[in-house]
């Protein structure tokens, strides 16, 4: 008798294992595609789900006090922004590292970061970590529709890599430049007051919080800060908690690709 439930339980298990399965097959396919039609190798791009949008239109709308339909309209203003597109896809085509980019130009939380430059009008936007330089292009972007609206700012990025930033160019190099180098000796020479802060360089926990502790001291009253970095460390929270600021961490959900997508944590200083 206990033989032969035992070697029941056995079977109902590995008929559980099957069904648990189905929740991960998906994303072999979404491997495989990816293998075929991607490029990229590192700094994923893709696009956000639409009930993910709508949920970070929501959460900016909470933040920062602004309507969910102009919120969208900021997002929307980058989304059908064809000229954007075109533009960083002319630069990829023909850059030296054409072969470790995707053309079709997917921002993923980057959208956030856009909305976010749009609605506060920031004087100051700093990035570490460029890479390619898509973040910097939009960042830029959104300084170029602020100042047609009467807020003039400008954008400073710092990487390491010397090659990093091609596709910041043209139009763009008029609001700002990339400083190369270590960020935390880049970051040590700025000073004027930092609106908006993006760290996305050196992903360790240590370095993160230190680039944090480095530019306390110089973030404007209002101060937004953006940690690409939220979704898998706890440094912009522990440095919201000491430094009384209030934090939110808006997850992402990529639509049709395998990376389960990471985050943007928003420290920020309730207005
Ligand atoms: C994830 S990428 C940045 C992505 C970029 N923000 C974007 O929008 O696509 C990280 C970048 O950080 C740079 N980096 C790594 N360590 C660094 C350091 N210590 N100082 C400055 N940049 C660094 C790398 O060269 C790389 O280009």
């Amino acid at each position: 008798m206990i033989k032969f439930l035992k070697k029941f339980l056995i079977i109902r298990r590995i008929k559980d294992g099957l069904f648990a399965t189905r929740y991960f097959n998906y994303k072999y396919f979404q491997i495989l595609r990816w293998m075929i039609y991607s490029k990229e190798d590192t700094n994923y791009t893709y696009d956000l789900t639409k009930k993910n949008l709508d949920e970070l239109y929501k959460l900016l709308e909470t933040i920062f006090n602004v309507n969910y339909s102009k919120v969208k309209d900021y997002s929307e203003e980058l989304l059908n922004n064809i000229k954007i597109k075109d533009y960083l896809k002319n630069k990829i085509e023909v850059s030296d590292f054409k072969n470790f980019a995707d053309t079709e130009i997917k921002y993923s939380r980057r959208i956030g970061w856009y909305i976010i430059a749009r609605i506060i009008k920031p004087k100051l936007i700093v990035e570490t970590g460029v890479d390619k330089g898509m973040g910097s292009v939009i960042l830029s972007e959104a300084l170029i529709k602020n100042e047609k609206e009467g807020f003039k700012g400008k954008y400073y990025g710092t990487d390491i890599n010397p090659d990093a930033g091609y596709l910041f160019d043209d139009i763009f190099l008029k609001k700002g430049k990339i400083i190369y180098g270590d960020s935390i000796e880049s970051l040590k020479k700025i000073d004027e007051p930092i609106d908006l802060f993006i760290n996305d360089s050196d992903h360790s926990s240590k370095y993160e919080a230190n680039e944090y502790k480095t530019i306390i001291n110089k973030l404007s009253k209002n101060s937004v800060i953006l940690g690409d970095n939220s979704h898998s460390t706890d440094e912009l929270l522990k440095f919201s908690i000491e430094y009384g600021r209030n934090f939110i961490l808006f997850r992402e959900r990529p639509k049709n690709h395998w990376y389960p997508g990471a985050g943007i944590g928003i420290s920020f200083i309730k207005r």
